[in-house]
């Protein structure tokens, strides 16, 4: 399908707590996964930006809350990953905390993008993060990354892996992905226009 325009990709604002959310009010779509998965790299290729959100081969490299707005139409949220980023039991606290406030009182919140690397399988904190999000009843789209790394067969094999592990909702979709190569990337707007419209 077509490609999608991007006019405009700002950073607006990091924080932690809700005091800090940009007010633009626009509708949000928020990017969670396991540090190191590529969330912040895929936030680049939906924009179409090198280093927009800052990327690192070592994990724990975003920590706040990070907000894009694109073409002052719809927010990006990139989050800090869970797994290693937290080091500390009091780090996970307040991990947990940051995400479960960002999701009670996100009021424009479209939908939830949970990213995996579809290399293996999903982790058990992919998992959690999976029924977490359903939990509070959250829309969620289900974004395979690094598919540079696998053939074509290993893609439709390991995508129906990650499909049966995090037990996928038939209302949820999943959509094999790569930042490097920009596989996939198209259905990514797709996605993101029909949420819009
Ligand atoms: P944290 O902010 O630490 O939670 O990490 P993150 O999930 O934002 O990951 P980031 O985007 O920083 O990427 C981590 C590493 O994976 C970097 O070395 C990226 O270059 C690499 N990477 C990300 N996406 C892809 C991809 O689609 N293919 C390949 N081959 N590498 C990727
Ligand atoms: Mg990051």
């Amino acid at each position: 399908m077509a490609d999608y325009v991007i006019k405009k990709a700002e950073y607006i604002i990091s924080g932690t707590k809700k005091e800090h959310y940009p007010k633009l009010n626009l509708p949000e779509f928020v990017f969670m996964g396991r540090s190191n998965v590529g969330k912040s790299s895929f936030i680049n290729a939906i924009c179409k930006r090198k280093k927009l959100a800052y990327t690192s081969s070592k994990p724990g490299k975003t920590i706040t809350l990070n907000f894009y707005n694109i073409n002052d139409s719809f927010m990006l949220v990139d989050v800090p990953g869970y797994g290693y980023a937290q080091k500390t039991v009091q780090d996970r606290l307040k991990f947990g905390e940051m995400i479960e406030e960002y999701l009670n009182t996100a009021e424009n919140l479209k939908s939830c993008f949970l990213i995996v690397d579809l290399r293996h399988d999903p982790t058990n904190d992919d998992k959690l993060m999976y029924e977490y999000l359903k939990h509070f009843e959250k829309k969620v789209v289900v974004i395979a990354t690094k598919a540079d790394k696998l053939s074509k067969n290993q893609m439709a094999h390991n995508l129906k892996r990650v499909k049966e592990v995090l037990k996928l909702a038939k209302e949820d979709k999943a959509i094999v992905v790569s930042s490097e190569t920009r596989l996939g990337i198209e259905n990514v707007y797709d996605y993101l226009i029909s949420e819009l419209s």
